[in-house]
């Protein structure tokens, strides 16, 4: 073991590839379906809103591929990402585990959301698009999508769920300081946010509403294509470059992990650091614990039914299997917007099925009282949505001190939260309130 409290990796040690699990899984993932025929998906049908380059990539069974030079020439202004060892939450917990941390929140938008914006619109750009479209809860997305298309030169479009609109507006500020045009959803731009707004004038929308509104946007302008922050297979491919690093300063500190933790919305964040990990445990049978942590009100993973849905409330996109509370499922508004989705990607949720990982529900509360802990004896203010992987390593912590346990912990503190600190006031002061299941 390595006494250092952070491992970084030269420019040069930052992977050229992204790992793709769908080459290693034990049985084949159910493939998306027609929403009106109910068979598998053609490529075509995915054109009307991906370009060509990134079907290819949702739909390709190759285990690894290039991350273009023009992508890592961006990447490179924040990666790779620093592991660090959180020495001072050990002692505070008086835990003989040890915890690693994976610090996605130096991204110039302050999550692991970039590592997908890059390429996506990368791809969109070579492939002749001039304006991308959007949706983002939490802000976090759309960030780094905005912050993508400026990189690029493309236009961008954002459709924000209304709650985080406005508990949120230094987050939409930011989306329009990179140059995008932001609505809260449901909007009157569409005729989908229209029909939500007359049915309900005080929605507090939902991810769901807002993926129809950005592609209703998308197929009725010229030009546009549309781009998601998370749920799809080339999201999670492009984030496996989170967990490829994470292995590398693994054996910089000299250890191997027990147990590996993230929070999941829809996956990407969690897919990112754990699928590298799911392929050791599928090749080599290496025994690690793999805890996706989601919000006890919004619980797809662990209450969630697996069977065929739509991605979006419209029921616009295929049919995908995956856990799932259902399309229509309005989640309370809880601070942690970028979780509030009812859905799970594929991948993550066949990993589940496969016993390859397991899943935990954390109440709003105890992610806020967590995430002090952290901030109090780490120093960094983590995002709501990273505060429930917190909480779930706090709890494996616990569990190793009184099993006097010395195992190794390694988690993805997947974004900062120095733009969430509304939420922290409604906690300090005393307003948060429990919500839905949390209570
Ligand atoms: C910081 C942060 N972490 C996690 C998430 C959840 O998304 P995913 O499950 O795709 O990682 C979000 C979503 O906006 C986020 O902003």
């Amino acid at each position: 073991m390595n006494n250092n409290i952070q491992f970084l990796l030269p420019a040069e040690a930052m992977p050229k590839y992204w790992y793709n699990l769908l080459a290693d899984f034990p049985e084949p993932l159910p493939p998306p379906l027609h929403p009106a025929t109910r068979q598998p998906v053609t490529p075509d049908v995915m054109t009307a809103i991906f370009p060509e380059n990134l079907v290819a990539q949702e739909m390709s069974p190759e285990r690894h591929i290039e991350i273009p030079r023009e992508v890592q020439d961006v990447y490179t202004l924040y990666r790779p990402t620093p592991l660090l060892r959180a020495v001072r939450l050990e002692k505070a917990l008086g835990t003989p585990a040890h915890i690693y941390y994976k610090y996605e929140g130096v991204s110039p938008a302050g999550s692991h959301k970039p590592n997908t914006a890059i390429p996506q619109v990368f791809y969109n750009k070579i492939a002749g698009t001039k304006h991308l479209a959007t949706e983002t809860g939490a802000g976090q997305w759309g960030s780094s999508l905005a912050f993508a298309c400026s990189m690029y030169g493309l236009d961008c479009t954002i459709y924000m769920v209304k709650v985080s609109f406005h508990q949120k507006p230094y987050r939409k500020l930011l989306m329009q300081t990179y140059g995008a045009t932001v609505y809260a959803s449901p909007s009157t731009q569409t005729e989908f946010g229209r029909k939500m707004l007359a049915q309900d004038p005080n929605t507090n929308g939902s991810l769901g509403i807002a993926i129809s509104e950005a592609i209703e946007h998308t197929v009725t302008t010229p030009d546009t294509k549309y781009s998601l922050g998370s749920v799809l297979n080339h999201v999670c491919l492009h984030q496996s470059i989170i967990g490829q690093e994470t292995i590398q300063q693994m054996e910089m500190a000299g250890e191997g992990p027990d147990v590996i933790v993230g929070c999941a919305g829809g996956g990407s964040n969690f897919a990112g650091l754990a699928f590298p990990f799911v392929q050791q445990k599928i090749k080599s049978g290496a025994n690690y614990r793999i805890i996706a942590a989601e919000p006890a009100s919004c619980p797809s993973l662990t209450q969630g039914e697996l069977r065929y849905d739509h991605g979006d409330t419209a029921q616009m996109t295929p049919l995908m299997m995956m856990h799932t509370l259902g399309h229509d499922f309005m989640p309370p508004s809880i601070h942690a917007g970028g979780l509030r989705y009812h859905g799970m990607a594929p991948m993550v949720s066949h990993c589940k099925k496969l016993g390859l990982i397991d899943a935990v529900a954390v109440p709003q509360m105890k992610v806020f009282e967590s995430a002090l802990q952290f901030a109090r004896t780490e120093g960094i203010v983590p995002a709501p949505e990273s505060a429930h992987a917190i909480s779930a390593v706090i709890d494996e912590a616990i569990r190793c001190r009184e099993e006097n346990r010395k195992e190794v912990i390694v988690f993805i503190l997947s974004g900062n939260g120095l733009l969430d600190l509304a939420a922290y006031d409604s906690y300090l002061s005393g307003k948060m309130q429990q919500t839905g299941n949390d209570a």
